[in-house]
């Protein structure tokens, strides 16, 4: 991370010149350099033509779901989620609503049956979470087609949208929407990093001035100074520096992940088509992952266990998320290996207890 450039923006926000920005209460308006960038910078990336009036900036992409959910959710509205899917998301909408509806996910994203009894339908189409499936254009025009039928909203979850990096990436959603009916989600936590707990929204402007509404109950807005810190290092091209960084050490880590995990776990997983900043592993059927994730700890080995994304009782246990982005090179393939001969330990153990005489 460029520290010497952040910290050189943050002296820049702090000084006499931007005081009259940040010193005061602001729940009405956002920095307006920040909502430039955003509008100018970033959301083209994406393909999004969005106005200042249709962008509101959240303590992360975690604040928009929770303002989301208070705004268009209730205890009858059907929430359409992804199964398996962000666990957190799950709980923000379970708080509010009865009716949740798990929708399976397959190799090319969520599965469209079952959408026409939803109100609302929370997605990660670019980076499926936690599979990383990328869901093909086609398909996401088939998800707006149906969200025009049956009179749903749709909310794009695009939480990783700085990390597609293999393959061209797919337009977003939102950038497909001709009636409004995709809210987009984005968040600074992976690019830039998560203590700064800066997201943002995209949404039609009444739907903005309602969650602006909202926001300021909950918190007011995202602190001032924080914004024009963002604001800075975007707009003195820091931001685009990183991420270009970003992607080259990241497509490095995504080759050596993907490789070591075909060599030591063959046919344990699909590479991801664009990248991103994780595997989704899928081990023997004997697997336990909450049983992996500590034996794997031991070794000093972290996983995510998978059966926690999973909002069913009867959910798998033999999948876990393999993240690649805080490990340093060097590590990832003796990691890997390591990995595999604890799995493999594990099996030696089941079997020879299960032929243990009594
Ligand atoms: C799918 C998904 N959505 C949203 C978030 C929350 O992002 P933020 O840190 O901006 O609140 C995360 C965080 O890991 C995530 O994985």
């Amino acid at each position: 991370f460029p520290l010497a450039e952040w910290r050189e923006c943050a002296r820049q926000a702090l000084g006499r010149r931007f005081l009259s920005n940040w010193i005061k209460d602001s729940p009405e308006v956002d920095d307006p350099l920040l909502i430039e960038q955003i509008r100018r910078r970033i959301l083209p990336r994406r393909g999004i033509m969005a106005r200042d009036s249709q962008i509101l900036v959240t303590l992360g992409a975690q604040h928009a779901l929770a303002l989301l959910a208070d705004l268009l959710v209730g205890p009858d509205t059907t929430v359409g989620m992804e199964e398996p899917g962000y666990a957190d998301a799950r709980s923000i909408f379970a708080l509010r609503s009865r009716r949740l509806r798990l929708l399976p996910v397959g190799v090319d994203g969520v599965s469209l049956t079952g959408l026409d009894a939803c109100d609302v339908v929370y997605v990660t189409p670019s980076h499926q979470f936690p599979t990383t499936v990328t869901m093909p254009l086609e398909k996401r025009m088939a998800l707006l087609e149906a969200a025009c039928e049956h009179d749903f909203i749709v909310i794009e979850d695009d939480y990783e949208f700085e990390a597609n990096y293999v393959n061209e990436p797919c337009p977003a959603l939102k950038s497909l929407d001709d009636e409004g009916r995709v809210i987009y989600v984005g968040s600074l936590s992976k690019s830039l990093f998560p203590g700064l707990r800066l997201g943002f929204m995209v949404a039609p402007s009444r739907l903005i001035e309602e969650a602006r509404a909202m926001r300021r109950l909950m918190v007011r807005h995202p602190p001032s100074i924080n914004q024009r810190t963002v604001a800075l290092f975007l707009s003195l091209g820091h931001y685009d520096t990183l991420v270009r960084r970003m992607h080259r050490v990241l497509r490095e880590r995504w080759e050596i992940m993907g490789e070591a995990l075909h060599r030591h776990l063959p046919d344990s997983t699909e590479a991801p088509s664009f990248g991103g900043s994780s595997f989704w592993v899928q081990g023997p059927e004997w697997l336990d992952d909450l049983r992996l994730r500590d034996a794997a700890r031991e070794r000093s080995i972290l996983i995510e266990p998978g059966s926690v994304y999973y909002g069913a009782r009867n959910r798998p246990r033999n999948r876990f998320r393999l993240g690649f982005s805080a490990i340093p090179t060097e590590r990832i393939e003796p990691g890997v290996k390591l990995l595999a001969e604890t799995i493999r330990e594990m099996e030696r153990k089941a079997l020879s207890g299960m032929n243990a005489r009594p």
